[in-house]
């Protein structure tokens, strides 16, 4: 068979190994470092076990390692199949493939050896943020590529998410890193006082609404119908949901820096347009979930579709959660405490994990020309030892958030404070280990998947070229 006539699925088994593997790698770190949280000695005085240079190598290394690798695996997927059309070029998907894992690579030596610029989801210095950029490109060229040469007029919506994400982080990535450097390890942002902190925040939030929501909204509108076998509920709202949700988004950063020098027309105006975005998430939400109207019998037996449903169910707590955090008398209890890490994780455990967790166990078998993953009841164990795992983690970070707020507030009588910082320490302690027992349980499923995956895989005998369809959809 021609090449041309086939999709290019050797990137996005790639692409599928080195996610399990990050995934893995990632939770393990977290994991670690909630043991630290609760037990501070585990760092045995190594600089490179040090709690301020591993946190950033568990954020760096889930969300763009585990994420970024599930995304470009998925866009690469859902392309070429939405297109029936193979990838535009082989060679610079191999390119965009191998270039990420070099990112990444580089990223795990840096941060422990203590070199960042010090900006949340963004410290990698400026050679590796450089090669960031060229890969990220790449990556843009090779998708946007592929929808150039389409063979279907139409360009479904699962494009229009990836597609919006892989151009917005392109702007953020380039915008936030502008920096004069001084070395080749050392530089310094071109920003400064509060204009830095805004433009910061400008990415960081906006890095959680394209890379970690509108790229696996992209996955959900492909995978969930095709899992379901339904199509989507409402096409008309998904386009609804894309427009408002891609133009609400980019005003909303101000939320993560209230009560700061940042002007304070600037924080509400942060605040009202994160309550605003309560609805295109919601719609997102809705649209997914609904999917499934007349099929809800299905969540019985199929334990994939239970990951989809699960994941969406987390993505509407995470976005309600977060408008009401963004109303500044709420934030003022909210910030600095463990209730914005219970709100992190159910939007990028439960939501992010869990939709690719899902996502990937619908494609593993079409990658490999089987029917189904070698075991349906690993799946089903993996959900609920997963589910379970989450809960735990973030109910526990929750009471401890409101906790500590609450006793950091606390005023005597005679205008003193009723708790000294170490007393909410300690009373958090608790609440730390059980959050270990959480990632600990979260961990535990992505072994079990990883075992099943491998299974799956050594039961295919040979890699399979799936044939790019001769009849043309409209
Ligand atoms: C409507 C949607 C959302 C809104 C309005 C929102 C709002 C907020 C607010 C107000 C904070 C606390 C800021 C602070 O006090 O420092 C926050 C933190 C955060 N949220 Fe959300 N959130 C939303 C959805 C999500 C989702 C779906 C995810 C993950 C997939 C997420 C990830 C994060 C992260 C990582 C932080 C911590 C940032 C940091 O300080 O490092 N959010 N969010
Ligand atoms: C086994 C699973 C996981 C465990 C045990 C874990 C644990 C942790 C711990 C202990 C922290 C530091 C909290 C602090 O400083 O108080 C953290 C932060 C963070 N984690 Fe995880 N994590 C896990 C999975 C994930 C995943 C899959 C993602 C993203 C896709 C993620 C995203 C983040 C982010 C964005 C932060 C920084 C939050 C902030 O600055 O507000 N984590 N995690």
């Amino acid at each position: 068979m021609e090449i041309s006539s086939t999709y290019n699925d050797k990137v996005v088994r790639q692409f599928t190994i080195a996610t399990i593997v990050w995934g893995i790698v990632g939770m393990a770190v977290g994991a670690f470092l909630a043991a630290e949280l609760a037990w501070p000695w585990l760092d045995f005085d190594i600089p490179y076990l040090s709690y301020g240079r591993l946190r950033p190598l568990h954020t760096n290394a889930v969300i763009f390692a585990f994420g970024g690798c599930a995304l470009m695996a998925t866009a690469f997927y859902v392309v070429q199949r939405t297109c029936q059309v193979r990838l535009f070029s082989d060679k610079l998907a191999a390119f965009v493939f191998w270039g990420w894992q070099l990112v990444i690579v580089a990223v795990a030596i840096t941060l422990p050896l203590g070199i960042t610029q010090a900006k949340e989801y963004a410290e990698p210095e400026w050679p590796i943020d450089i090669l960031i950029a060229i890969v990220w490109v790449a990556f843009g060229v090779v998708f946007f590529g592929t929808i150039v040469k389409r063979r279907v007029k139409h360009i479904y919506v699962a494009n229009w998410f990836y597609g919006a994400m892989i151009i917005t982080v392109a702007v953020l990535h380039i915008v936030n890193n502008l920096a004069i450097p001084v070395s080749l390890w050392k530089s310094y942002p071109i920003y400064s006082g509060a204009v830095d902190a805004m433009v910061q925040w400008w990415y960081g939030h906006n890095a959680v609404g394209f890379f970690l929501t509108a790229g696996f909204l992209g996955m959900m509108y492909y995978y969930v119908p095709k899992q379901a076998q339904r199509p989507i509920y409402s096409y008309r709202l998904s386009v609804v949901h894309f427009w408002a949700l891609i133009s609400v988004y980019m005003w909303a950063g101000p939320h993560h820096l209230h009560y700061t020098a940042l002007p304070d027309w600037a924080q509400s105006l942060g605040m009202v347009f994160s309550l605003i975005l309560l609805a295109p998430s919601w719609g997102g939400m809705i649209n997914g979930m609904m999917t499934l109207s007349g099929a809800w019998y299905k969540l019985r037996t199929d334990p994939i579709l239970k990951f989809m449903i699960v994941a969406l169910a987390f993505y509407g707590m995470a976005t309600f959660e977060g408008p009401m955090m963004s109303i500044k008398t709420v934030n003022a209890l909210s910030h600095y405490t463990d209730w914005t890490i219970g709100h992190v994780h159910a939007g990028a455990l439960g939501w992010v994990a869990f939709i690719t967790f899902g996502s990937f166990y619908c494609m593993i078998p079409r990658l490999l020309g089987l029917e189904r993953m070698y075991s349906t009841k690993l799946i089903d164990l993996h959900f609920w030892v997963a589910t379970i795992g989450v809960v735990v983690y973030i109910t526990s970070m929750w009471i401890a958030g409101v906790m500590q707020g609450l006793m950091w507030r606390a005023i005597n009588p005679d205008g003193t404070l009723t708790y000294t910082f170490i007393e909410s320490l300690a009373q958090t302690y608790p609440f730390y280990v059980t959050r270990l027992l959480g990632g600990l349980l979260v961990l535990s499923g992505s072994l079990i998947m990883a075992y099943n995956v491998w299974k799956t895989w050594a039961s295919a005998s040979t890699r399979i070229a799936v044939p790019i369809p001769t009849v043309v959809a409209a």
